[in-house]
């Protein structure tokens, strides 16, 4: 046994060796060769407009000076999340709610509340690739349950309620989920809420998504009170296009005498971490205000990328895209020539643009490949002109 692996702890011993697509694509960087890029997902560096003096100003608060520590976060920036719900239709209580740094961190408030070492948390599948991370450094074990594509995506019930075990303490819904793009549908919250209230299990549900409807809806977050006791989860990271302020939150509902205990416990480790700045939580009201102007410029974009992919693979017949209803991405359904990491490979090496194979989104076969929607519209109708071309030859 190599001398560090008895320093440190198991859950730290991740294999680190970049795969080979990392490799391929920084030796393409390192060449300064000029790379078509569909995976791209910082909003800040997508060509939109902020109002930047806006945002600097809203920082600008002499009320920062003074340290007022509140396990929960501010007042005044709670509020902010709760007239955030309250303009959506839904309804969240200002003393429900728990400021944090991100969704990750809430992800690990959740995680922390919720399960002893070992314990059982069930997750979409496919889904977003940080779960593993998140869940392993808090010692969770993560469970898949499918979801299903016939027309649209849907959860496998059935497969649900078999991967439950008596260690199962929570099922994550990511509402819509990233990065099939499905909303979770208000039959399929009532039976989750169903199944976990039946065997004392929570919902974590991951919203940072919920105002990016494709067909301009508001889909009901699951803040609401419901039979189970729910962790919603979201952030000014995709709200308002922000990941850099780190400002984020867990809203807590279900029956009153769980809520109210979860809320006691995750105030002790809201309190033990203390950790959103007080120039962020004064100007989230501000901020939150600047969610207007980017949903604007986000979802038009997001638009015309998808009737631009839909124009392009109207001319072909190689490969198609799944339905999507919301969030930031797409996904290709391609035929099965090679593997999907292999296909990635080749379309960065052959036409230096780069894709993620559906793999890394834990996709159950090859033949996948997802791409981001908020890509600049010239570079992504290049990209997607270039992969079609590669894909017919
Ligand atoms: C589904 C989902 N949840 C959570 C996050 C992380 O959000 P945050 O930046 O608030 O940690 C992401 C980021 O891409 C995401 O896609």
């Amino acid at each position: 046994m190599k001398r560090h692996n008895i320093m440190f702890a198991d859950r730290t011993n991740w294999n680190r060796t970049p795969n080979r697509l990392s490799e391929s694509l920084a030796a393409l960087r390192a060449a300064g060769k000029p790379l078509l890029d569909l995976t791209v997902s910082n909003p800040t560096a997508c060509g939109f407009h902020y109002n930047d003096r806006e945002i600097l100003q809203a920082l600008n608060n002499p009320e920062a000076l003074l340290y007022e520590p509140n396990p929960k976060g501010l007042e005044s920036a709670r509020r902010a999340v709760a007239d955030y719900y309250q303009a959506r239709g839904d309804d969240a209580s200002v003393e429900d709610i728990i400021l944090t740094t991100s969704t990750s961190e809430a992800y690990s408030y959740a995680f922390r509340t919720l399960c002893n070492p070992g314990d059982e948390v069930l997750i979409p599948s496919p889904s977003y690739p940080l779960f593993d991370f998140l869940a392993e450094i808090q010692d969770v074990k993560l469970v898949r349950y499918p979801l299903l594509y016939d027309h649209g995506w849907q959860i496998d019930f059935h497969a649900l309620e078999q991967a439950v075990t008596p260690r199962s303490r929570a099922v994550i819904a990511v509402h819509p989920n990233n990065p099939t793009g499905h909303f979770t549908k208000h039959s399929e919250t009532a039976k989750m809420n169903a199944i976990c209230s039946a065997r004392q299990m929570a919902i974590i549900a991951d919203e940072v998504f919920l105002d990016f409807a494709l067909d301009g809806q508001r889909a009901p977050s699951f803040v609401a009170d419901a039979p189970a006791l729910t962790f919603t989860l979201s952030g000014l990271s995709k709200i308002a296009g922000l990941p850099q302020m780190k400002a984020a939150w867990l809203a807590v509902s279900g029956p009153r005498e769980s809520k109210r205990e979860a809320l006691a416990r995750l105030e002790v480790i809201a309190d033990s971490y203390l950790s959103v700045n007080a120039p962020v939580q004064l100007a989230m009201p501000r901020l939150f205000e600047q969610r207007h102007n980017f949903q604007k410029q986000i979802m038009s974009r997001i638009l015309q990328n998808l009737a631009e992919l839909d124009h392009q693979l109207a001319g072909q017949s190689e490969c198609s895209r799944l339905v999507v209803e919301g969030g930031w991405y797409a996904v290709l359904r391609v035929a099965v020539t090679r593997s999907d990491e292999e296909l990635a490979l080749e379309l960065l090496a052959s036409q230096n643009v780069y894709v993620h194979p559906g793999h890394f989104y834990d996709f159950p076969s090859d033949g996948f490949l997802v791409l981001s929607l908020i890509t600049l519209a010239s570079e992504f109708t290049e990209a997607v002109a270039r992969t079609l071309d590669f894909l017919e030859r």
